[in-house]
C-alpha cells in the first residue's frame, strides 16, 4: 500500500485553502508540521489553522507535534478538526499521551527521530494507529533523506507484521522521486512529502509521480 501525505509546510500560507484544495485528489491524508520553538528550532502553526483546514477540506489532518509539552494541546487540536496526533517518543510520558489521544478520539501516532533506537519505542507499537520514523531531523522542510534510518524501517515492519497490526508506518523528510522508493522496499507505506510536492510546479503532478516511483519499486520487488 501507498499512501501520500503532502506536508503543508511547504506551501503558500498566504493560500494553504487553495494549495490543499489542488492536491486534494492525489492526497490520501495531509500531514500539519506543529513546532513549538522548543523541541525544534522553529515555529509554525496552532489549532486555529487546523480549523481553518478543517473547514475547507475533508482530508484526514495527521497533526505531526514536534512540541516538548504536547499534553495540553491534544484537546485543542482535537477540537480544531485534527484526525490523528503523532507525539515524538523523545518526549517521554509517551504511555499517558498515547491513552490521551486514544481518550479524545484521536487516531494515535508516535515518532520517533533518526537517531533514536527502535528499542525506544518498540513497547508502544501495539497501542498505535501509525508509527512515524523520521528521516531527517525535524525542524525544517527540504532536508536531505537520511538513508541510514532504513534499518529500522525495516525492523518496525517486522514487528508491526509479528504483531498483525494495521498500523500505518509514515517516513518523513526528504521524500522525492529519488528516495521514496528506498523508504517503500525498507517497508514504509505512508510518505510524508513537503518541498517535492509544494515546491514543484504542478503539486499534483509531483504527488502522483511519487505515488508511481513507490509502487514501481514495490512491483518489482
Ligand atoms: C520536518 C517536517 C516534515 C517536512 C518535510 O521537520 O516534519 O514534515 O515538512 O519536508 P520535506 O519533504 O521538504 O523534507
Ligand atoms: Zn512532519
Amino acid at each position: 500500500m501507498v499512501r501520500i501525505a503532502p506536508s503543508i509546510l511547504s506551501a503558500d500560507f498566504a493560500r494553504l485553502g487553495d494549495a490543499v484544495n489542488a492536491i486534494e485528489p492525489e492526497a490520501d491524508l495531509l500531514h500539519v508540521d506543529v513546532m513549538d520553538g522548543h523541541f525544534v528550532p522553529n515555529l509554525t502553526i496552532g489549532p486555529p489553522v487546523v480549523a481553518s483546514l478543517d473547514a475547507v477540506t475533508d482530508l484526514f489532518l495527521d497533526c505531526h507535534l514536534m512540541m516538548t509539552d504536547p499534553a495540553d494541546f491534544l484537546e485543542p487540536f482535537r477540537d480544531a478538526g485534527a484526525d490523528g496526533c503523532s507525539v515524538h517518543v523523545e518526549v517521554g510520558n509517551t504511555a499517558t499521551l498515547i491513552a490521551q489521544m486514544r481518550d479524545l478520539g484521536l487516531a494515535t501516532g508516535l515518532v520517533a527521530n533518526p537517531d533514536t533506537p527502535f528499542d525506544v519505542f518498540a513497547p508502544f507499537l501495539a497501542d498505535v494507529d501509525l508509527m512515524l520514523l523520521m528521516t531527517v531531523f525535524p525542524g525544517f522542510a527540504g532536508q536531505s533523506f537520511i538513508t541510514e534510518v532504513m534499518p529500522k524501517v525495516a525492523e518496525t515492519r517486522r514487528e508491526l507484521d509479528r504483531l498483525e497490526s494495521p498500523a500505518a508506518l509514515q517516513v518523513d523528510g526528504g521524500i522525492g522521486p529519488d528516495t521514496i522508493g528506498i523508504a517503500a522496499a525498507a517497508g514504509a507505506d505512508t510518505f510524508v512529502a513537503g518541498s517535492a510536492i509544494f515546491g514543484a510546479p504542478d503539486p499534483q503532478r509531483a504527488a502522483r509521480s511519487l505515488r508511481a516511483s513507490a509502487l514501481s519499486t514495490l512491483g518489482a520487488a
